[in-house]
């Protein structure tokens, strides 16, 4: 098979280092490579390394110039609401008139109101949007995204949500890794308790029975699942070996952070409102946090994430987009990058391991990608710069030049 061969990165960020998530000061390690160039072969990575050294040993394989640009792995978004019908351009409106994301859900915007366009919507129908959402995330320089359903709200609709992101996986070079997110809102046509049993006795088993989903994530807020209801949906999601993942503490402090300690799940998303205990339970019960700047700089919110006091206390956090039609209408982790930066206090390198490693290893794929190693798949962005900075400094510029995927350009 091909093999290929770049040379002359500017920067080769490989964040190479531990065999795990990094943590407090390992944030800040890049494992940058000047001059840098990379050896592939059927879509691996065999060595990195400084140009002139790889150059010796490329042997036949094709060579791409990467013109003093600067060379990342691809970012890897660890949480989005990837395929839906239609947008919320009302709610939009409504948001820049001063209404709250809570008072324009009671007024018949918010998720139900992508729940029934998303019904209505044919599996080929969500197959063109979704491809299109799938197109954006690549010039963005994302390689791997998670992807939650949520937008069916009954058995067909959440399945056919999560058949929609398989056929896409298999359609597109974006590597998508699914969610089930039933708990995302109590559906208008039933009581909350029997939209609890109706997820755990009806839904859960059959994403399980074909091997719909890796994960299992609830909305635990004010309105939608409380904590009794979220423990019971993740307790049967665990007891069918899917692994854990939770919006929590978003718009009020629930308890979540606590409740995902608890239940030892993979990582707690959103955290704007948890409180010193939540986020020391994360700590201790090795729960990665997930932080959503982009949903709170959309809501027009003020409080963000408390990114650098996660930081300095050890834990390993993750960015991700939280691309949705409603609070986060964003597929761009460079944007996401400026608003950890700018928000939320965190450095330029943390923001790019956050994204891009810590990710990796929230979705079980350390191993496989997050960073530039011998071993791993050759998942890689060529940014327009000199300097990684500029990805989090220059915002609302397109700064990619190219993304590969396994070797292959895309
Ligand atoms: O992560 N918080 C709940 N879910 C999404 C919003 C989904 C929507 O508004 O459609 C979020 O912010
Ligand atoms: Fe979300």
């Amino acid at each position: 098979m091909s093999s290929l061969t770049v040379l002359h990165a500017s920067q080769i960020v490989t964040l190479s280092g531990p065999k795990r998530s990094r943590v407090g000061p390992e944030m800040s390690e890049l494992g940058i490579v000047r001059d840098g160039g990379m050896l592939i072969r059927n879509g691996m990575i065999e060595s990195v390394g400084a140009s002139d050294e790889i150059e010796k040993n490329f042997g036949d394989a094709n060579i791409i110039d990467a013109g003093e640009r600067v060379v990342m792995p691809g970012f890897v978004d660890a949480h989005t609401h990837l395929v839906f019908a239609g947008n919320r351009l009302g709610d939009f409106e409504r948001r820049a008139r001063g209404e709250t994301y809570e008072q324009i859900a009671k007024a018949g915007g918010g998720i139900w109101s992508t729940v029934e366009k998303t019904r209505a919507a044919s599996e080929a129908d969500l197959l063109t949007q979704a491809k299109k959402h799938a197109n954006w995330f690549l010039c963005c320089g994302t390689t791997t995204v998670e992807a939650k359903s949520g937008y069916g709200l009954n058995v067909e609709d959440e399945l056919k949500i999560l058949r929609v992101v398989r056929q896409l996986n298999e359609e597109v070079p974006l590597e998508i890794v699914p969610t089930f997110l039933g708990a995302h809102a109590v559906p208008r046509e039933i009581s909350p308790g029997d939209y609890v049993e109706l997820v755990i006795q009806e839904m859960l088993p059959r994403v399980a029975a074909e091997k719909l989903a890796e994960f299992c994530d609830v909305f635990c807020e004010r309105g939608y699942f409380d904590i009794d209801r979220s423990r019971k949906i993740l307790f049967a999601a665990k007891n069918i070996g899917l692994k854990l993942r939770g919006h929590v503490d978003q718009l009020t402090n629930s308890g979540g952070a606590k409740l995902m300690a608890e239940l030892g799940a993979t990582t707690a998303d959103h955290l704007e409102q948890a409180d010193e205990q939540g986020i020391a339970a994360l700590k201790k019960a090795n729960v990665q946090a997930v932080l959503l700047p982009g949903s709170v700089y959309a809501l027009g919110a003020r409080w963000y994430p408390r990114a650098r006091e996660m930081i300095d206390t050890g834990h390993s956090v993750v960015l991700a987009t939280d691309f949705n039609p409603g609070s986060s209408p964003t597929p761009s982790m460079p944007m996401i990058l400026s608003l950890a930066c700018t928000q939320m206090k965190m450095s330029p390198a943390e923001a790019i391991t956050a994204s891009t490693i810590n990710a990796a290893y929230s979705l079980n794929r350390g191993n496989k990608i997050g960073s530039l190693e011998p071993g791993k798949l050759a998942n890689f962005a060529m940014f327009d710069l000199e300097d990684y900075r500029e990805l989090a400094y220059w915002f609302g510029v397109p700064q990619t030049h190219s993304v590969y995927i396994e070797g292959e350009c895309v």
